[in-house]
């Protein structure tokens, strides 16, 4: 097992990695230390791993209750946060309880933010089960759910007490998900190591074949990424807003098809208008653009974004981006190139209308 350790101004956390660690004696009696757990899920995750590891959380008594939500991101709402929260007042929950989130990104996040608010604050911990929850939303503390006119507006930094990232759980995972959670693996290697970028494209088979020693560098690597800028910048005042590159076109596209994009496709895709963005501003080259394009496209993510999906469907969402400034004007981040990204102000608007019309694709 691997641990790599978080220290903030006011928190400090463990992130473990490993394969079938959920068994491990010292992590066992570290979440035994957690009394009252309530243990979140859904109803996908809970038909898997009923019968193993839930009621072997039970049987050691790690938890004592569980919520199962329905699956989905359309249903990362305050819908299910008051859910939840009605829940734990009817199994008179106090202040001293711990939220256990098992499962992916939506579960994390919804998790995390029920438990910044739960009478003012109590503990939880996050079990990741996506790749791309194991690689970015089980880390860094961003919790929230969505409101119907955009995504991820309503939220608060909350960190957890421990991540426990099992790339056990990945084997029951859909093939598409993994490949999702690749679009932001590939994303660090494009904001921050070139090598990295390089050493995906080399080892494409072995990675997609979930050989564990690849998966694991890739989830690691990734960790370590985060938690560097978290590190840096907990609150996203500055260089934190990097990890959103792609981001600001993805959200329009999960917003968009009501969700029928999954976060990953979506961000490849705003990843790649991002880039070619870059480019037309006379940033990164041409070929850099291409061989993104070719990686995504090998690990067989979306390059472009919906063919129903126009400027103003994505400027329309863009414009209300958190990250923006209320000044009408889109922030992007944008790769110069492989392995080194920068933050743009008041993006002009008509560039990026070209650049969704696709008229600067070379
Ligand atoms: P998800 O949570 O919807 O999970 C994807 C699907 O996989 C779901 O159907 C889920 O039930 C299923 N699943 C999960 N684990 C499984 C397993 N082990 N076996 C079989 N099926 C399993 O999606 P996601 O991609 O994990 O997360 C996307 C969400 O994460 C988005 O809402 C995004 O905004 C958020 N996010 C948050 C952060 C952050 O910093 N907080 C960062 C990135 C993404
Ligand atoms: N996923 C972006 C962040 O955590 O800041």
């Amino acid at each position: 097992m691997e641990t790599l350790k978080i220290s903030l101004n006011k928190k400090k956390y463990y992130v473990n990695i490993g394969y079938n660690i959920i068994n491990n004696k010292d992590l066992v009696s570290k979440l035994k230390i957690f009394k009252n757990s309530v243990l979140i899920t859904n109803t996908t995750i809970y038909k898997i791993y009923k019968n193993n590891v839930i009621n072997n959380f039970k049987r050691l008594g790690i938890i004592n209750k569980k919520i199962i939500l329905q699956d989905g991101e359309i249903y990362k709402t305050f819908d299910s946060v008051q859910l939840i929260i009605e829940k734990l007042i009817k199994l008179n929950c106090g202040r001293n309880i711990t939220l256990i989130s098992f499962g992916g990104g939506v579960i994390g996040d919804i998790t995390g933010f029920v438990s910044s608010i739960y009478k003012r604050g109590i503990k939880y911990i996050n079990i990741p089960t996506t790749l791309l929850s194991q690689v970015d939303a089980s880390i860094g503390g961003k919790t929230g759910v969505n409101n119907h006119l955009s995504k991820n507006v309503i939220g608060t930094f909350y960190h957890p007490e421990i991540v426990i990232i099992d790339l056990m759980f990945l084997r029951t995972l859909p093939k598409k998900e993994i490949i999702s959670g690749f679009s932001e693996i590939i994303k660090y290697s494009i904001l921050f190591d070139k090598n990295f970028f390089y050493w995906i494209k080399n080892n494409l088979n072995n990675i997609l074949f979930m050989k564990k020693n690849f998966l694991l560098k890739c989830i690691k690597k990734s960790c370590e990424f985060k938690i560097k800028i978290i590190s840096e910048d907990e609150k996203e005042k500055n260089s934190r807003m990097l990890l959103n590159l792609g981001h600001t076109f993805g959200h329009a596209i999960e917003s968009f098809t009501k969700y029928k994009w999954s976060h990953g496709e979506s961000v490849s895709s705003g990843i790649v208008m991002s880039s070619i963005f870059s480019n037309v501003l006379g940033k990164i080259s041409s070929s850099e653009v291409n061989e993104i394009i070719n990686l995504f496209k090998l690990i067989g993510l979306p390059t472009i974004g919906p063919k129903n999906m126009y400027s103003k469907d994505y400027l329309k969402y863009m414009l209300r981006d958190k990250k923006n400034i209320c000044n009408k004007k889109v922030r992007l981040i944008i790769p110069e190139k492989i392995g080194r990204c920068v933050l743009l102000d008041n993006v002009d608007t008509n560039i990026l209308i070209k650049v969704i019309n696709k008229n600067f694709i070379n």
